[in-house]
């Protein structure tokens, strides 16, 4: 996408079609009212009519709200990509609301993943001229954050997009060297099952013991000299979860590919956060791992001791995420000893699905007023979450007779949070309050498109996790 902004009127730039957003159903104070009206056009959300004879094309809007509008400049991209016009041109008012959404609708709308189609889309590179309003050099600083943000959110998207024959653990370590080949500020650690081994990660080692494919810790760090904060994250990366010997039942086992979602969200936050030049110090840690079965495959009944020394008795080895979690945050914490804040990002739960819908992520923590300004960078940012609470009750169904801790609970309600919970044993007393559990298991992957996001991966967890470290240092 080629993206190009002018101090100039709107009339004075070039454009195959000039966009028009409609707010509010406000016909009356559009020039074209009366053709708009004859042809049944009404300003609801994502209805697009082009008017080939004038060159334009009209976008309802019904709200003035951000999201809104990413949809309406995402329904713009899309309508313009499915024609064989080339450019289109549009006006922007307002920097830091319209201007920004407008930016992320563009970008994160125009994405579609087609690695796999032997015939390409033809028309996906449109020029987008836009004639700016205010302080051209805003607009010119705003359009440079959101490219490099939309970028990274495709780019996770594009990992997760990817079937699991060809993304395994060596494919995300490739990647993750690959983010930091391209940045000479970013280090990538690949650590292997030696290492893990000899440090004692028996609960990450036995989830990838049935895989062909060998499991590997990814980490990666952003050091700058500047650094006013130290950030740790953790994601999961499991390449495909069959289930393992709890084998999941085969349609639930579609769309398993995207649970590698929270470990590539990790890798793209490291990268936003570096190619933005944050003066935040961040290490991102990936648990690349894949879940099958096999002679060698761990088993329910297992009794696992992971990196602390926490025994950890099997119940289900499709509860597996927070097996591979678990050693990475004590790898991380570890590894870094002090820090501000710890993260992680994990398609943990079906049940964070069923409670919250595929839009939302569940947040947990103890935290309430760090997750209260995460809720509120998440909103800002267009990703919708909402807190789960812990409580003393839940945290108690984690028992094991033979073993300090078991992998799934006694009760079958509240599994998001047992999750949680699960995770919180492993967050040393001195980080409690450091620590936000990200479960974006409802919108890592949807299978039909939502808002602006295309079916498939959505990139969950980046946009509001930047806006949330870039709010930090700001
Ligand atoms: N990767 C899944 C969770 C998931 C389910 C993500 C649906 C996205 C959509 C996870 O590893 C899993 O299988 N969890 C089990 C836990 C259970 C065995 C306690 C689940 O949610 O059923
Ligand atoms: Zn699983
Ligand atoms: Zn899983």
């Amino acid at each position: 996408m080629n993206i190009e902004l002018f101090s100039k009127n709107l009339k004075d730039i070039a454009g195959d079609l000039e966009v028009v957003f409609v707010f509010e159903k406000k016909l009356n104070e559009l020039e074209d009212k009366d053709v708009l009206k004859k042809i049944g056009f009404k300003g609801e959300d994502e209805e697009v009519v082009l008017l080939a004879g004038l060159a334009k094309l009209y976008v309802g809007c019904e709200k003035t709200e951000l999201d809104s509008f990413r949809i309406a400049a995402s329904c713009a991209i899309r309508k313009v990509q499915s024609t064989n016009y080339k450019s289109m041109k549009l006006l922007a008012k307002n920097c830091k609301y319209g201007f920004s959404a407008l930016l992320d609708g563009l970008m994160l709308g125009a994405y579609s993943y087609d690695r796999y189609k032997s015939k390409k889309p033809e028309n996906k590179d449109i020029k987008i001229n836009i004639s700016c309003v205010g302080d051209i050099k805003e607009y010119e600083e705003k359009l440079k954050e959101k490219e490099i943000i939309c970028k990274n959110v495709n780019m996770v998207r594009d990992i997760a997009n990817t079937p699991p024959q060809d993304y395994f653990p060596q494919t995300m370590a490739d990647d993750a060297k690959k983010i930091a080949k391209e940045n000479k500020n970013i280090t990538c650690k690949i650590l292997e099952e030696d290492y893990l081994k000899a440090n004692s990660m028996n609960a990450m080692l036995a989830v990838g013991k049935a895989s062909i494919h060998r499991s590997k810790l990814i980490h990666l760090s952003y050091k700058p000299k500047n650094a006013k904060i130290k950030i740790a994250l953790v994601g999961k990366g499991v390449t495909y979860d069959s289930g393992g010997l709890s084998l999941k039942p085969g349609s639930s086992m579609v769309s398993m590919k995207s649970d590698k979602s929270g470990g590539s969200a990790v890798m793209g936050i490291v990268k936003s956060v570096a190619e933005l030049g944050l003066a935040v110090e961040i290490h991102g840690v990936v648990g690349a791992v894949e879940n099958m079965i096999g002679g060698d495959a761990y088993k329910p009944d297992d009794v696992l001791i992971a990196k602390n020394g926490t025994s950890i008795e099997v119940q289900n080895t499709d509860a597996e995420g927070r097996l591979v979690l678990c050693d990475c945050l004590c790898y991380i914490q570890d590894e870094l000893k002090e820090f501000d804040y710890i993260f992680d990002y994990a398609t943990l739960t079906g049940a964070c699905v069923v409670g919250l819908g595929e839009y939302t992520s569940g947040l947990m923590g103890h935290n309430e007023e760090l997750k209260l300004q995460v809720l509120k960078d998440a909103s800002f940012s267009g990703e919708n979450a909402t807190p789960l609470h812990f409580n003393r009750f839940l945290q108690k169904t984690l028992k094991s007779d033979i073993a300090d801790i078991c992998n799934i609970s006694s009760t079958r309600y509240g599994g998001s949070i047992t999750a949680g919970c699960f995770l919180d044993k492993f967050i040393y007393e001195k980080n409690k309050n450091k620590w936000v559990h990200f479960d974006i298991a409802g919108p890592a992957f949807t299978d039909k498109s939502w808002g602006y996001n295309p079916s498939g991966a959505t990139g969950a967890g980046l946009r509001m996790s930047v806006e949330f470290i870039k709010n930090l240092v700001k």
